[in-house]
């Protein structure tokens, strides 16, 4: 009952958790104090036993209730310092002298727009709420194709959705201007994904050239220049493909740039890494929107992709969790 009483005594004065989980430990364990005074009991006298058993379980009682006491009050003090430690007071002044390059999305996004504009190409900005006709249709996507699956497109009650590419840009530019044309479109994105290569929202750039005698060595070298120009020099594959607005259609591979084709994790050991979607604009596009007879190439690629690869960076979800760690180390 001794070394009982020492512990509740010692119990009042603990400071920290550690300390108040290792007393706990010592009285109430399994092969703790009063286990063993528990079984200490049998060799009492009957009488004696009673008394003594009723002593033992009002101790245990007043002990498990200070216990739990202390064990809250040390936990908001815990928490308490650990608030102070992580303030951060979003009105102090900026007091980094070197500045920052933002957000690695917005800077690769920054550095694509500069690349293209530098090159003749006017940047369009486009709206997020499209119709059928802009997204799907008249880019050539039938009415059954799966692109239009509704686990991929989020969808508004009059018939609007949200596009879930940058390409009915394409249509617009053609809609409204007389070629030649020449733009890139920038902006987000939506499919109904998630998982840690993809987000609900995500972030293309699309490239249109309408003229006349455009033909798919002028894409060639317009693609390929860029993949020079932003990740210093890779070597391009050009792979036939299929996108329903463009004939002929590619995607583009660049080799790795992390493990220089000797094969890594990320481009699974191929040495090459995917990077863009890219084609002859199709005439059933121009068609529809009444420029038969025009030549013209078309390119998209995914900002977050791109941010990625360059600025080495795994999961595609801490983009947005405005983790200050992550934003900071730009
Ligand atoms: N819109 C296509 C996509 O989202 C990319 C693409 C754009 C392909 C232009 C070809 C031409 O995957």
């Amino acid at each position: 009952m001794q070394a009982l009483q020492a512990a509740l005594e010692k119990l009042e004065e603990v400071k920290d958790l550690h300390t108040l989980e290792e007393l706990r430990l010592l009285v109430l364990g399994k092969k703790g104090l009063l286990a063993h005074a528990f079984a200490g009991l049998k060799e009492l006298e009957q009488e004696e036993k009673t008394r003594y058993a009723q002593e033992l379980n009002r101790f245990k009682e007043s002990f498990s209730t200070l216990h739990a006491q202390k064990k809250q009050a040390l936990q908001a003090l815990e928490l308490q310092v650990r608030l102070e430690a992580e303030k951060i007071d979003v009105s102090l002044a900026n007091t980094h002298s070197g500045g920052s390059l933002g957000h690695p999305l917005n800077y690769t996004k920054e550095r694509i727009i500069t690349h293209f504009t530098q090159r003749g190409f006017k940047l369009h900005l486009g709206a997020l709420v499209e119709d059928d006709f802009h997204n799907f249709s008249a880019l050539n996507i039938p009415p059954h194709h799966p692109a239009r699956a509704m686990q991929d497109t989020f969808y508004f009650k009059d018939h609007k959705l949200l596009r879930t590419h940058t390409s009915p840009s394409q249509i617009h530019a053609m809609q409204t201007q007389t070629p030649p044309i020449k733009m890139i479109a920038v902006g987000h994105t939506f499919r109904r994904d998630y998982d840690t290569t993809h987000t609900p929202m995500f972030s293309q750039v699309e490239g249109l050239v309408v003229d006349t005698g455009v033909h798919f060595g002028h894409l060639k070298q317009v693609l390929e220049e860029f993949l020079n120009a932003f990740f210093g020099s890779v070597k391009v594959r050009w792979r036939s493909s299929f996108f329903p607005f463009t004939e002929p259609s590619a995607e583009v591979d660049m080799s790795c740039v992390f493990c220089q084709q000797k094969g890594c994790k990320v481009c699974k050991n191929t040495g090459w890494l995917e990077v863009l979607g890219a084609g002859l604009v199709h005439p059933e596009v121009f068609k529809n929107v009444g420029l038969e007879g025009m030549q013209g190439y078309a390119f998209g690629l995914g900002i977050e992709r791109l941010a990625m690869l360059s600025c080495e960076i795994n999961d595609l979800r801490s983009f947005f969790e405005t983790d200050l760690r992550m934003l900071e180390a730009f």
